[in-house]
């Protein structure tokens, strides 16, 4: 995983592990953040826990891979504030993993971190090559001594957001490799795990703070929908202080970023300290709440946002979900790389942060790993559905449900508070920032489900 996930173990039953066992977990709440890698946001936590496959500042990467004099920069702990925004396109992404634009080593070096920053801006590889001092992210630090860090978590696809996001609930990203504004606003018609929860006759609700990111999926604007969305401000404390959450949560961050209210989403420029604050609202909701005992919190990050990792991502025999083509092909200057698309759009991305379970030992198949894919495929074996995996990937990924039965008793006996974390960035919000890709596509959607005309003019007017 080039992402961190961290699971917050939160329960288990007397019983030794067996798959006919009824799960003791009635609720699980996810809560995805936004382009932070692993060794980013948990790779100094291994001076806390030498368990965890992190780092110690000996990783590097040459500033030219193909000039072995070129200056060697190395992981350093002096993350802060990142802005801009480091590279994570499917092309950045590849210049990451490989060095170049020759996708054929197995295990990828992951070599071309620096390389590929430095052609965005001449300090950016200090900025990819860096991550948080334990201290730094002090809600993360609780965590991680607390509960399960997967250490071998990826993203499902070496893809910018929204492809990620998509697989969180669906299994798939329905062939997208990168973010596309009209395929989001008309929205994805793959089937989500929220339609085989609801067949099942188990709730769900999602609990959002400007615009559902969910709603880019068609499935999910259906009108006996309606009632499944709530605005977080009021009610995701009182529906977990009444025991009143549903089986299957998803929590939206707010992803626009004002004076008012900062972005608490972790995506770069927003201050990491506003996404440690919701983390730490959103555990402490639920420790206080009389659901604890049976409720598991799934925190994990969409992708990887440019931002280095050493734990190569896996690059065979790893199935592409449903066999889909990207809606839009490269230019033809990227056709290699476009040829490439069937065995990359199967490989997933960078690890990422989810708190220490090092991969799901071989199973369902030899090749498995975590990845997005994993939260339905596990979902689907808590609540017994007994709907088909969504989609090849769904019934590749490794499940976590085991872990949950490893211990007798839930944990009451972790903190009921979480520490107050450090403010990183000095200053305000700067409201005058240029919108983001994601917050235009969010806008458009909101746009869309207004009733208005997709705007014709996107992305210049949106924008503004
Ligand atoms: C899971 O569902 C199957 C039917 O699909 C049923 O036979 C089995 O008993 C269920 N298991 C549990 C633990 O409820
Ligand atoms: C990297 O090094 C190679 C070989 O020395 C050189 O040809 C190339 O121009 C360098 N690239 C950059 C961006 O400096
Ligand atoms: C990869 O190929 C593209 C054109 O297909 C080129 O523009 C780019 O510079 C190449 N990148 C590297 C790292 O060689
Ligand atoms: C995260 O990165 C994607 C590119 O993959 C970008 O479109 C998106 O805007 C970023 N997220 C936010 C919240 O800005
Ligand atoms: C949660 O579990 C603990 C330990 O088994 C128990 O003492 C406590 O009463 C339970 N809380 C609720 C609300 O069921």
């Amino acid at each position: 995983m080039a992402i961190p996930l961290f699971l917050l173990l939160l329960l288990l039953s007397g019983h030794p592990y067996s798959s006919s066992a009824a799960s003791p977990i009635k609720t699980v709440v996810v809560l995805v953040m936004e382009n932070r890698s692993f060794d980013h946001m948990l790779g100094w936590m291994k001076k806390l826990n030498p368990e965890i496959n992190g780092v110690d500042g000996s990783e590097s990467n040459l500033i030219n891979t193909t000039d072995p004099k070129s200056t060697r920069v190395f992981f350093g702990s002096q993350s802060h504030f990142v802005d801009p925004d480091p590279g994570h396109s499917f092309q950045a992404i590849r210049e990451q993993i490989f060095g170049s634009n020759d996708t054929s080593a197995n295990p990828p070096p992951m070599d071309g971190f620096a390389q590929q920053a430095k052609s965005m801006d001449p300090n950016m590889p200090q900025s990819v090559m860096n991550g948080f001092d334990p201290d730094k992210v002090a809600v993360y630090k609780a965590l991680v001594s607390e509960f399960a860090v997967f250490d071998r978590w990826f993203a499902s696809v070496p893809a910018s957001t929204q492809p990620n996001r998509l697989y969180v609930h669906s299994a798939t990203s329905h062939g997208a490799t990168s973010n596309v504004a009209a395929l989001l606003a008309k929205g994805y018609p793959q089937r989500t795990i929220f339609e085989d929860l609801d067949d099942a006759g188990i709730s769900f609700g999602i609990y959002y703070q400007n615009i559902p990111a969910t709603l880019f999926y068609r499935d999910l604007r259906k009108l006996k929908y309606i009632g499944k969305f709530h605005p977080y401000g009021l009610s995701f404390k009182k529906d977990a202080k009444n025991g009143k959450l549903p089986g299957y949560v998803v929590v939206e961050q707010r992803y626009t970023d004002s004076k008012e209210e900062p972005a608490n989403d972790d995506h770069p420029s927003h201050d990491v300290y506003q996404g440690q604050m919701f983390v730490k609202e959103v555990y402490e909701t639920l420790r206080g709440s009389p659901q604890w005992n049976e409720t598991l919190l799934v925190i994990t990050y969409d992708e990887h946002g440019g931002f280095y990792d050493h734990v190569a991502t896996p690059n065979r025999g790893v199935p592409s979900p449903d066999g889909m083509w990207g809606p839009t092909r490269f230019s033809s200057s990227l056709t290699d790389w476009e040829s490439g698309f069937q065995l990359l759009s199967s490989l997933p991305g960078f690890r990422r942060p989810l708190v220490m379970v090092h991969g799901p030992n071989g199973t369902p198949f030899p090749t498995s790993e975590y990845e997005h894919s994993s939260i339905p495929a596990t979902v689907r074996k808590i609540f017994n559905l007994s709907s088909p995996p969504l989609t090849k990937r769904e019934a590749w990924a490794g499940t976590f449900d085991g872990i949950l039965q490893i211990l007798k008793q839930p944990r009451t006996d972790c903190p009921e508070k979480l520490p107050t974390p450090v403010k990183i960035r000095q200053g305000d919000a700067n409201e005058d920032a240029k919108v983001s890709e994601f917050q235009q596509e969010l806008i458009q959607l909101a746009a869309v489900l207004k009733g208005d005309d997709l705007l014709t003019s996107y992305p210049g007017k949106i924008g503004r």
